[in-house]
């Protein structure tokens, strides 16, 4: 895949799952790689086996200094960013007479203002070289809700709307993707569940999952397209999810 080949990408949450997947076949097709999240060990040992085209940085999507940081340090080191994937995310599932008000937030900072301030920082930078992309995580629970999984479907539900937002405001500009996966085998949802969310849902183990690589390879096909082909909106589930 030729076309990838010194292409800047910065990724969040890629220090576990989707985005470490990602960014392993990323480096192999030799794309210049930025490696955000919080757990800055993990993003040092990633980087270490990847070599000397991939950088990181520690970042919380959280704060938004942190996230202009992320991109200005990648334009100060590789001139541009091509590609940036909000992809980092939580979900501390919990039904709302649970009260878990804390976590409705935390989802929320990350989430969604995590995806804002990604945007935030990189479109006038992309605008101003008439070329980018920027893609961010939804989730199936972006397109559906269950009871269980309110604040987080609406986080995911809010990076879609603002994602169409976005194709529709920079089209002809710089191509807009969103990617909306069905369970996917990560450290997500390692956490322990809710009481509620245990009892309705069972143990998350024993569910059919994607391989995070499968979410990667939607990405890098998402990014791979020629000229003025976008793909704009990818659905990836395991062929066994009936939700
Ligand atoms: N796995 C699934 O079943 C599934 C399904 C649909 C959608 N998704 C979406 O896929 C995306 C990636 O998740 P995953 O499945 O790969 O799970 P994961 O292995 O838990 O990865 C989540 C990533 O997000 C990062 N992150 C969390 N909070 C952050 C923060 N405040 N600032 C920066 N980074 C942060 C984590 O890194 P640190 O903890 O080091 O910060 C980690 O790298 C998420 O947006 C998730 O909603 C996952």
């Amino acid at each position: 895949m030729k076309q990838l080949k010194d292409k800047v990408i910065v990724i969040t949450g890629a220090s576990s799952g989707i985005g470490a997947a990602a960014a392993r076949k990323l480096a192999a097709l030799d794309a210049k790689l930025v490696l955000a999240a919080r757990r800055d060990e993990q993003l040092k040992t990633l980087a270490a086996e990847l070599g000397s085209n991939v950088y990181f940085q520690k970042t919380d999507v959280a704060r938004q200094a942190d996230v202009d940081a992320l991109i200005s340090e990648t334009i100060r080191r590789f001139g541009r960013v091509d590609v940036l994937w909000n992809n980092a995310g939580v979900m501390p599932l919990s039904f709302f007479d649970e009260g878990k008000v804390g976590e409705w937030e935390r989802m929320i900072d990350i989430n969604l203002k995590g995806v804002l301030y990604g945007i935030n920082a990189v479109l006038p930078h992309m605008l101003e070289k008439g070329s980018g992309h920027i893609v961010a995580t939804s989730s199936v629970q972006g397109h559906k809700t269950l009871p269980g999984t309110g604040v987080y479907a609406g986080t995911k539900f809010a990076v879609r709307a603002i994602m169409e937002t976005l194709r529709e405001e920079t089209a002809g500009k710089i191509k807009v993707t969103t990617i909306y996966p069905g369970l996917t085998a990560t450290e997500f949802g390692n956490a322990a569940p809710s009481p509620k969310v245990q009892a309705a849902f069972g143990d998350f183990a024993l569910y059919p999952k994607l391989e995070a690589s499968a979410v990667a390879d939607a990405f890098i096909y998402a990014i791979s397209q020629p000229g003025n082909v976008a793909a704009n909106d990818i659905i990836l589930r395991p062929a066994e999810q009936t939700i």
